[in-house]
């Protein structure tokens, strides 16, 4: 049994954060972190939000697209790393019950920024079983509250949303995920850490940092190299060129990596769909929030061939091919 995006469904908070407001809380301007990352705004939960908030937002919108009830759905597969709750219960456990799905199963991905790909691959498989008609795939964040807001290598980078899609049994041929390709080298997780608050550093008494710690160059390299060779094997494997493809749709960390990767690999740069402008990094939001994007501006039509590509803490990458 093949699996379809039948419908996305984006959220982002109301309160935007300009580069004029960072710039005055810490020694930052709007025209360094433009010039570097290719951002300008980001959006901040509100204080009553959190991840699973955000995250039935999205869905809500993507199951009236998909015109189905909550009921209808069978499991719901949760990517994040700024869960409502360390540890337990999942984020997707509180979705369900918020969003009333009384049939569905539920359970948190953890892949950082390539949680979506991987969640998308994950409900793939499901569907593929021939059990599951319908998986809700959610990428969820709420960065801010995981953000030292007094570090500036960091804090500038990143924003909070969520992103939803239906996958759904397809029996055409026409319109379904191909192939993915999911990887990690967690021989540089110290590179993007967050180092307390879980079994290895539990309390914040150790010098273990609670929030987001990052060496971004190391990030950065990783990434160019990564995104390029997902998305070449991708073709390659599935015997496409880069002309066949009508969007690439890229984790929206910074436009530099894209700039890089596409200078790397020859794929012209107005393959690649970018927001990171608006929403800076979302990590597993990022992709869905894309397409959601896309498809409100009429930018995704069936037929269409589109690869998304992430990275993020591990260090994880992934990729899906998909017929839109
Ligand atoms: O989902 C994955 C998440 N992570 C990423 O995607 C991170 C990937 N890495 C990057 O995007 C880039 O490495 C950064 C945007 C994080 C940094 O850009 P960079 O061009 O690698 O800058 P840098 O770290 O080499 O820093 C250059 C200078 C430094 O000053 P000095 O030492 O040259 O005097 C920094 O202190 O820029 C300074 N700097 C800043 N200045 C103003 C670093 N952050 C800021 C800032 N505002 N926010």
């Amino acid at each position: 049994m093949k699996a379809f995006i039948q419908s996305t469904g984006y959220y982002v908070p109301d309160y935007i954060r300009t580069n004029e407001e960072l710039s005055s809380m810490v020694d930052t301007n709007d025209e360094w972190i433009y010039s570097h990352t290719g951002i300008r705004e980001r959006r901040i939960a509100g204080p009553d939000q959190a991840a699973s908030d955000l995250a039935v937002e999205a869905s809500l919108k993507a199951i009236e697209k998909a015109a189905i009830s909550a009921d209808d759905i069978d499991i719901i597969i949760l990517a994040t790393s700024t869960p409502d709750h360390n540890s337990f219960p999942s984020t997707a456990s509180l979705v369900q019950d918020k969003l009333g799905a009384r049939n569905a199963a539920a359970m948190d991905i953890s892949a950082a920024c390539s949680g979506f790909a991987y969640a998308l691959e994950t409900g793939k498989n499901f569907i593929a079983s021939g059990s599951y008609k319908h998986v809700l795939v959610i990428g969820t964040e709420v960065f801010s509250r995981i953000i030292d807001w007094t570090d500036r290598d960091t804090c500038v980078l990143f924003g909070d949303g969520a992103g939803a899609v239906v996958l759904s049994q397809q029996e055409k041929e026409e319109s379904y995920i191909l192939d993915s390709i999911l990887g990690s080298d967690g021989s540089g997780a110290p590179y993007l850490i967050r180092e307390a608050g879980g079994s290895r550093y539990p309390k914040n008494e150790t010098d273990k940092s609670p929030f987001v710690t990052m060496n971004g160059r190391r990030v950065y390299n990783f990434a160019v190299k990564v995104i390029g060779k997902t998305i070449l094997d991708l073709l390659d494997r599935n015997n496409y060129t880069i002309d066949d493809i009508d969007y690439i749709v890229p984790h929206q960390a910074n436009i530099r990596i894209i700039e890089a990767c596409a200078k790397r690999t020859g794929i012209p740069l107005e393959k690649f769909f970018t927001d990171m402008e608006f929403y800076a990094n979302t990590s597993a939001a990022s992709i869905p929030i894309a397409l959601g994007e896309m498809e409100e501006k009429g930018l995704l039509h069936r037929g269409n061939l589109i690869i998304t590509v992430g990275f993020g803490a591990g260090l994880t990458y992934a990729g899906n091919l998909l017929r839109w």
